[in-house]
């Protein structure tokens, strides 16, 4: 990789103030000082800006537990986005693979893979999301056959594909769904005449929340978790 890029991909430089830093002396390559952007960086180089080692962020996986009142849009608008919550160099790079509403809480993950990221939001990728469901009506047991078989949702044509739904009370359920359209499933309750009070995702794919990660908090996925999507 050429000195230049590798020091956009470690640091928030821009390519033009990495020149601008070369220029000035304060890139080592091994101990030397190196002028030259196009100077090839070899996995053996320890490369120095400022006296500090430099070494290229790779790709990330996370998973976060999202609030209330925050937002899957990349950037802050009347709420803060999620990517705030994370406390690591150059948000910039990383993308939401799903959203959820602002008053929707769970889990979220979030990369700098956009093929990864795809593989979840792809209906054709029939990636399931499990949520935990609170209305305000209570559940009748007909839902479970009709949510298989599709729903109509209001101002679209067609049915949503088939949808696992488990009641689990009254008035809560689990709700699977390999979709993502927006505010599905508040339309889908809403299409059967209930309300959504409450909304939770639990699972995407086969990622599960973390429950020791309390709302706000996040970590890196596992190798294991990465290689399931
Ligand atoms: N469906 C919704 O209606 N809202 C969400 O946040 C996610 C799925």
């Amino acid at each position: 990789m050429r000195l230049d890029k590798f020091i956009c991909e470690s640091t928030s430089l821009t390519r033009s103030l990495a020149k601008k830093a070369l220029h000035r002396g304060d890139v080592t390559c091994d101990g030397v000082i190196v002028k030259n952007s196009g100077f090839k960086v070899e996995a053996s180089h320890q490369i120095h800006l400022d006296g500090e080692l430099i070494t290229v962020i790779g790709p990330r996986f996370i998973m976060l537990n999202k609030p209330v009142e925050t937002i899957c849009s990349t950037i802050d608008e009347e709420y803060p986005s999620v990517l705030s919550l994370l406390d690591i160099a150059k948000t910039e790079d990383l993308h939401i693979a799903g959203r959820l509403d602002v008053d929707t809480t769970g889990l979220v993950l979030i990369t700098s893979d956009g093929q990864w990221s795809h593989k979840i939001t792809s209906p054709k990728k029939e990636c399931g999301k499990r949520y935990l469901v609170q209305l305000a009506d209570p559940l009748a047991e007909e839902l479970v056959e009709q949510f298989t078989q599709g729903i109509e949702l209001r101002n679209e044509d067609g049915l949503t594909k088939p949808a696992q739904l488990e009641i689990i009370d009254s008035h809560q359920a689990r709700l699977t769904i390999t979709e993502g359209k927006y505010h599905q499933v508040k339309r889908m309750f809403a299409a059967v005449g209930n309300k959504v009070v409450g909304l939770h995702r639990e699972c995407v794919g086969k990622i599960e929340l973390d429950r020791s990660l309390a709302p706000g908090e996040w970590r890196y996925l596992t190798d294991d978790e990465i290689a399931s999507i």
